[in-house]
């Protein structure tokens, strides 16, 4: 009797799931928008931990070649857009509408649910409002001061380390790592050099890949009930402890010269624990902790990647990286070896060189939001309130018509305006990437000193760059090997 009863449960149970399941498949297909069937269990996502997500929207885009393709995260319905003028109505004409992000972290986890990176509206504009503080030009000095220095460092590492074949992902985050620790946290190392220091064993432990951890992005990337459910935390809590360490030993340190005009992160982060004249509130440690560990993880391994692929591709490319020399080196006699700062504004081809691979391989290759309310996208199609939106940059930054020979590193693309909105590897609107500047400068310096001071070859048998493979189960477009190359001095 209980037996029949279980199974007349079950069989409610499953038909329960099918006829919701019927709803969702036919759901792009009844607005009429371009999909591919869906998984019953995965929806679209069915390459998670297989294929790295940013070739998954790279393949959306040049399967499809349609204005935009409807996908599934799991059974939840999210809309890819692919052209230049939905991505900007998206990110600036219409960023009312979507000034969330998507992704969400644990209400549990205040690290991730504070942090400028996953919070949202209405704490988000505060948040961004303070933060931003410490990203103006007058800032930004330092932060070119330290790059140039620890630029310097990896000069000497790479001597250290001889003309052997040097693995680069390891050396950039050292290298990354530290100019984050020495100029938003005022905290000096010498990572460069040695591979060590406090901040480096937080980065270390981030960068550690675990079945967990891998699951715990995912549900904050696709499937936030997930996430809450299982109160998932965006940082291990080993280096969640650390920061806080570090951070609390910092602010005991300073507290007496506070009043005067904040110079660094850390003196912004401070002064954001106190009120300020336009605002009632302070804001509380965990969200103070919660910036630091945004700016920490939206920054270092973003612009090691970056790094790792701007040299691997010059490595590769003979002729665009002589003319970077021979630019650099006449920069570098007008304004001297030690005005780093002048001799990289003085250099054009160097900033081609960086927007070129940021086009290749963007770290962070799609562009997330969700609607507030219900949104026209166009006169056929209309999304409901809570529908995901991706703007699909590294689908259109490889897009032919709009980057001819687009598999191809050719940095002279980038001395003519490329068209707007077809090039967004630091995303676009009012939640843009607030570290587009000072990632710039922790890039061009490392590059500079690095080209001024070493040729640099490909290792044989190395990969070619659109070749090599990218990471599988991370979701950043990050190398899935290690990439090496040669240093040969040029002294
Ligand atoms: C090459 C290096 C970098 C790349 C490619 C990159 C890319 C991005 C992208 C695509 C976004 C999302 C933008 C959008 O949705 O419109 C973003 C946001 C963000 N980035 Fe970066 N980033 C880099 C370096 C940095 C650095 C160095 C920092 C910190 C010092 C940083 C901090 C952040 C933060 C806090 C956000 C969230 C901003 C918000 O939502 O208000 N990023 N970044
Ligand atoms: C870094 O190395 C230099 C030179 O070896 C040394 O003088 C300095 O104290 C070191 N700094 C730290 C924070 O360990």
């Amino acid at each position: 009797m209980l037996f029949f009863l279980l199974l007349t449960i079950i069989i409610c149970v499953l038909v329960m799931f099918y006829i919701k399941w019927v709803k969702v498949r036919s759901y792009w297909a009844e607005r009429g928008v371009p999909f591919d069937p869906p998984n019953p269990f995965l929806g679209s996502l069915t390459f998670l931990m297989r294929k790295n997500p940013s070739l998954w929207m790279r393949d959306i885009y040049e399967r499809h070649r349609s204005r935009y393709v409807g996908v599934w995260l799991f059974w939840r319905p999210a809309l890819v857009v692919n052209t230049p003028e939905l991505a900007r109505n998206i990110l600036v004409r219409d960023s009312g509408n979507f000034r969330n992000k998507f992704m969400t972290a644990s209400t549990s986890d205040p690290i991730g649910s504070l942090n400028l990176l996953l919070t949202k509206d209405p704490a988000w504009t505060g948040i961004r409002k303070r933060v931003s503080l410490a990203f103006t030009s007058s800032k930004l000095k330092s932060v070119q001061a330290v790059a140039a220095a620890k630029s310097l460092d990896l000069v000497t590492r790479i001597h250290e380390e001889g003309v052997a074949e040097i693995s680069l992902r390891t050396m950039f985050s050292d290298y990354t790592t530290d100019v984050f620790s020495a100029a938003s946290l005022e905290l000096d190392s010498n990572t460069t050099l040695t591979g060590e220091g406090a901040v480096r064993d937080i980065t270390k432990e981030i960068m550690e890949f675990s079945l967990p951890r891998g699951l715990a992005w995912c549900a904050i990337f696709f499937w936030p009930d997930m996430a809450e459910l299982f109160r998932v935390n965006f940082l291990p809590k080993k280096s969640t402890d650390f920061l806080r360490r570090i951070l609390r030993a910092k602010f005991k340190a300073k507290s007496v010269e506070l009043n005067k005009d904040p110079k660094t992160v850390l003196e912004i982060l401070m002064q954001m624990m106190r009120k300020s004249q336009d605002q009632e509130k302070a804001y509380s440690e965990d969200c103070i902790m919660a910036q630091a560990a945004a700016l920490l993880v939206g920054g270092y391994e973003t612009t090691s990647s970056a790094l790792t692929y701007i040299t691997y591709l010059l490595a590769h490319s003979p002729r665009q990286q002589e003319k970077l020399y021979q630019e650099l080196l006449v920069a570098e006699e007008k304004h001297g070896h030690h005005n780093m700062e002048g001799v990289i504004a003085d250099c054009q081809y160097i900033d081609c060189v960086i927007k070129e691979a940021l086009r290749m391989f963007p770290p962070m290759a799609w562009l997330d939001r969700v609607a507030l309310h219900d949104y026209k996208v166009d006169d056929s199609l209309t999304i409901e309130a809570g529908t995901p939106v991706y703007v699909n940059g590294v689908g259109m930054q490889v897009d032919p018509e709009f980057y001819p020979d687009p598999y191809t590193f050719d940095p002279e693309r980038f001395t003519a305006e490329s068209i707007p909105y077809t090039y967004m590897p630091f995303g676009d609107g009012p939640r843009i990437c607030i570290g587009k500047r000072y990632a710039m400068i922790t890039l061009k310096n490392a590059i500079a000193a690095i080209i001024l001071n070493f040729e640099v070859l490909p290792c044989p048998n190395s990969p070619k760059p659109a070749e090599a493979e990218i990471q599988k189960k991370g979701l950043f477009l990050m190398p899935g090997e290690d990439l090496k190359v040669k240093f040969i001095s040029r002294k």
